[in-house]
C-alpha cells in the first residue's frame, strides 16, 4: 500500500489546478502528501506537451525519478497529464521503471491504484473522455489568495500549431452552480481572488449559460474581492464579455489576449480564424471600453513559411497595440499537430533572431507602459513576501501588474492604495497612501 504521494508539476495553470485536484482526490482516499519526495511512497509528474523543451525538462526529472526507483524499489513512479497522453509508447519501451502512466481524464482511479501496491505494474490509461470535468471532486489548495479553478477542459479551436486538442481532448464544460459551490467554498476557506481557468475559457458553454453569463455569477459572490480568468480566445470575445468586465468591481481589469502572429497569411495557416484588422479593432475597443486596462498576449516567432515580411506584421501589431506584457515562443513542431507537416520549417538560428527581437521590443513596451504609472494611485491586493526584502511586500494592480512597496501597518490579503513612484522593467515600485 503507497500511504503518501509527492506530486511536482510541470506546464500551465491548469496542471497547478489538476494537480489540486489530485491532491484533493487522495486526501479524501486518505493518503498524505509527503513534504519531500525522498521520502513519498509515490512520485507523480504531471508534465506538459506544449512544446519540446517542456518535455525535454520531463524527461531529465525521470531520470531523478529513476535514480530514487534504484534506491527505493518500492515507490511508486507515476506520469499524469499531457505528456503520457502523447508519450506513452517511448514511456513504456524506455522507462519501464515509470509504473503508472494516466492522461488528463483518468485521475479518477488513482486511490484505486494506489491501493493495489505493487502487485500490478504498468498502469496505461489515457482515454480521453468527452463528459469528464471532475465537477464532483474538491481540489486541495496550498496557496491563500488565488484559488484556480478550472471551468472546463479540453479545445476543439485546432489551431495548427497545438497539441492541447490532442493531449486534453474535446471541449466540455462545467455546470454554473458546480463552479459557483466550488469558489463559494473557497471563499469560505480564505482564498480572496478566483482566477477561472480553460484552456479557452470564453467558448464555456454550459446548458443556456454562456461565458459572460458565468463571469457573472461568480462575481457577484459574497466575500469575493477579486476575479479573473484565462485564457480567452480573441475570437470569441464579445461586446457582452466587455460589458460585463466593466459591470462589476471584482472582475479585475485585465484580459490576456494571445496575438500569436501579427500576419494575416500566417494566421490563417495557423486555422486562427481572426485577421490582424479584428484584432486591433478588438484591442481598440477593450482599451476604450475598459480604460486602464492591461493586456498580455502569447506571440509565436517562425511559424512554418513565416517571411521576413510576416515577422514585420507581428512587431507593427505590437507597435499598435504596447501590450503590457507578452508570453513569446518559438515554434516548436508537435507530433499529431498539422503545422509540424508544413514543408517550409524555419531555420532554428533565424528563429532566435526573431525572437530576440521580439523580447527586445516587449520589453520597451512594458518599460513605457509601466513608468506610464508613475505618480498614479493604484489598488494594491497584498500577496506574498518580497523576494528581495523582509520589509517589503509583492502585491499585484488590478490591471496585473506587480507592485514591491514597504510593508507599513499592511497584511496580506489587504487591498490597499499605493502611489506608484518608479517602474523597473516588469515590476513598479510603491508607497503606501
Ligand atoms: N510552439 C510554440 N509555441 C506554442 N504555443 C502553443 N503551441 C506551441 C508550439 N507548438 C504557445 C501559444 C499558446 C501558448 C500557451 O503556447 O502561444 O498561446
Ligand atoms: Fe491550443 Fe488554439 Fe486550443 Fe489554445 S485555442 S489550446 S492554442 S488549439
Amino acid at each position: 500500500m503507497h500511504k503518501s504521494f509527492f506530486i511536482e508539476t510541470y506546464g500551465c495553470q491548469m496542471n497547478v489546478a489538476d494537480s489540486e485536484l489530485v491532491t484533493g482526490l487522495l486526501t479524501s482516499h486518505g493518503y498524505v502528501p509527503a513534504e519531500r519526495m525522498e521520502s513519498a511512497d509515490a512520485i507523480f509528474v504531471n508534465t506538459c506537451a506544449i512544446r519540446e523543451h517542456a518535455e525535454e525538462k520531463v524527461h531529465s526529472r525521470l531520470g531523478v525519478f529513476h535514480k530514487i526507483k534504484r534506491e527505493r524499489p518500492n515507490v511508486l513512479i507515476g506520469v499524469l497529464g499531457c505528456m503520457a497522453q502523447n508519450l506513452k509508447n517511448d514511456l513504456l519501451e524506455n522507462k519501464p521503471y515509470v509504473d503508472v502512466i494516466l492522461g488528463p481524464d483518468s485521475y479518477r482511479d488513482l486511490p484505486e491504484i494506489l491501493s493495489r501496491g505493487n502487485a500490478q505494474k504498468h498502469i496505461v490509461d489515457t482515454k480521453l473522455s468527452r463528459f469528464e470535468v471532475y465537477d464532483d471532486l474538491f481540489p486541495s489548495r496550498n496557496e491563500g489568495i488565488n484559488a484556480w479553478i478550472s471551468i472546463m477542459r479540453g479545445c476543439d479551436k485546432f489551431c495548427t500549431f497545438c497539441i492541447v486538442p490532442f493531449t486534453r481532448g474535446r471541449e466540455r464544460s462545467r455546470r454554473v452552480e458546480s463552479i459557483v459551490r466550488e469558489a463559494r467554498k473557497a471563499i469560505t476557506d480564505g482564498f480572496v481572488e478566483i482566477t477561472l481557468l480553460g484552456q479557452n475559457v470564453n467558448s464555456y458553454h454550459a446548458e443556456d449559460q454562456s461565458f459572460p453569463d458565468l463571469l457573472a455569477a461568480v462575481a457577484e459572490i459574497p466575500g469575493l474581492r477579486r476575479l479573473r480568468y484565462t485564457s480567452p480566445h480573441p475570437q470569441d470575445i464579445t461586446m457582452e464579455l466587455i460589458e460585463v468586465m466593466g459591470a462589476y468591481d471584482t472582475i479585475c481589469n485585465s484580459i490576456h489576449f494571445p496575438l500569436q502572429s501579427g500576419s494575416d497569411r500566417i494566421l490563417k495557416r495557423m486555422n486562427r480564424s481572426y485577421t490582424r484588422d479584428h484584432f486591433l479593432k478588438m484591442a481598440d475597443v477593450l482599451r476604450t471600453r475598459l480604460p486602464g486596462i492591461g493586456i498580455s498576449t502569447d506571440i509565436i516567432v517562425g511559424f512554418p513559411g513565416e517571411s521576413e515580411n510576416d515577422f514585420q506584421d507581428t512587431l507593427s501589431v505590437m507597435e499598435s497595440i504596447q501590450f503590457d506584457s507578452a508570453y513569446t515562443f518559438k515554434y516548436s513542431p508537435r507530433p499529431y499537430t498539422k503545422a509540424a507537416e508544413y514543408d517550409d520549417q524555419i531555420p532554428e538560428a533565424l528563429k532566435s533572431e526573431r525572437l530576440d527581437q521580439l523580447i527586445a521590443l516587449q520589453k520597451k513596451h512594458t518599460l513605457e507602459r509601466n513608468q506610464a504609472h508613475v505618480g498614479s494611485i493604484e489598488k494594491v491586493l497584498v500577496e506574498k513576501e518580497s523576494k528581495r526584502s523582509p520589509d517589503q511586500w509583492a502585491g499585484r494592480t488590478d490591471s496585473n501588474k506587480w507592485v514591491i512597496f514597504n510593508k507599513e501597518e499592511t497584511r496580506i490579503r489587504d487591498i490597499i492604495d499605493v502611489k506608484i513612484i518608479g517602474a523597473t522593467g516588469v515590476t513598479l515600485h510603491g508607497q503606501v497612501v
